[in-house]
């Protein structure tokens, strides 16, 4: 049992990877399995939330009672965000977006033509939805809280540091590695302005519902 602790608020997840069309059978890619998204998303609508969830591609369920918008590329995902936060009162990023997508995406199925010779790609890099969000005018007066989430092989305190002050957002969760793609589980690190704080090994699902309760209580503390 839980407090409906986010009961009327409006939560807008972004989850799961991006897929970036180099023609129309090919594309780039990577390993998020979306998991840790989608338990946010569910633990959100648990907790009494509306909640749009903007998921890339991936083979999960809805969670109960979730809006899910599908999405392919980081534009696509951008837009769809866009089209969402204006009204909503929390943004939690989790999406893997790729950095770079192909400068443009052929028409047809790219051929071997026979000559041996590779094609090269050229890539353009991609918005940044989260930072893009958190720049927008309701996030700089405190009417949207935004989350964001890190993946780093190394280092991961004082680069989720460096990250949560460089996206301009109050909350920054870290994955304590391994990178484990597509696991159950996972370990949560907090940091705000206040500090650094450590979630203990558990379920997504039970992390998500603790992340979903130190948020609300963050929004409470600053209204
Ligand atoms: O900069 P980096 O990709 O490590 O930041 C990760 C955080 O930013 C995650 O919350 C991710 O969802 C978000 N992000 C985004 N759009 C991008 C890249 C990252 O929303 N293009």
């Amino acid at each position: 049992f839980q407090r409906k602790v986010l009961a009327g608020r409006r939560v807008v997840v972004t989850a799961g990877p991006t897929f970036e069309a180099l023609d129309p059978i090919r594309g780039i890619t990577n390993h998020s399995s979306g998991k840790m998204g989608f338990a946010i998303a569910r633990a959100a609508r648990e907790a009494g939330a509306q909640v749009t969830l903007v998921a890339g591609p991936v083979s999960l369920a809805t969670p109960r009672g979730v809006a899910r918008v599908n999405v392919k590329s980081a534009r696509e995902m951008l837009a769809a965000t866009q089209a969402a936060v204006p009204d909503a009162d929390v943004f939690v990023a989790t999406a893997a977006v790729a950095d770079w997508r192909p400068v443009a995406e052929a028409d047809q199925k790219i051929k071997k033509d026979g000559s041996g010779a590779a094609p090269t790609v050229a890539f353009a890099e991609n918005p940044d939805i989260l930072a893009t969000v958190a720049q927008g005018e309701r996030a700089r007066n405190g009417a949207l809280f935004c989350v964001g989430f890190a993946a780093e092989s190394h280092d991961l305190v004082a680069h989720a540091k460096a990250k949560r002050e460089r996206k301009g957002i109050p909350l920054l969760v870290g994955n304590i590695g391994p990178l484990t793609f597509g696991q159950d589980d996972n370990q949560l690190l907090l940091v705000d302005a206040q500090g650094v704080r450590e979630l203990p090994r558990a379920s997504k699902l039970v992390l998500a519902r603790q992340l979903v309760a130190e948020i609300a209580a963050r929004m409470a503390a600053s209204h």
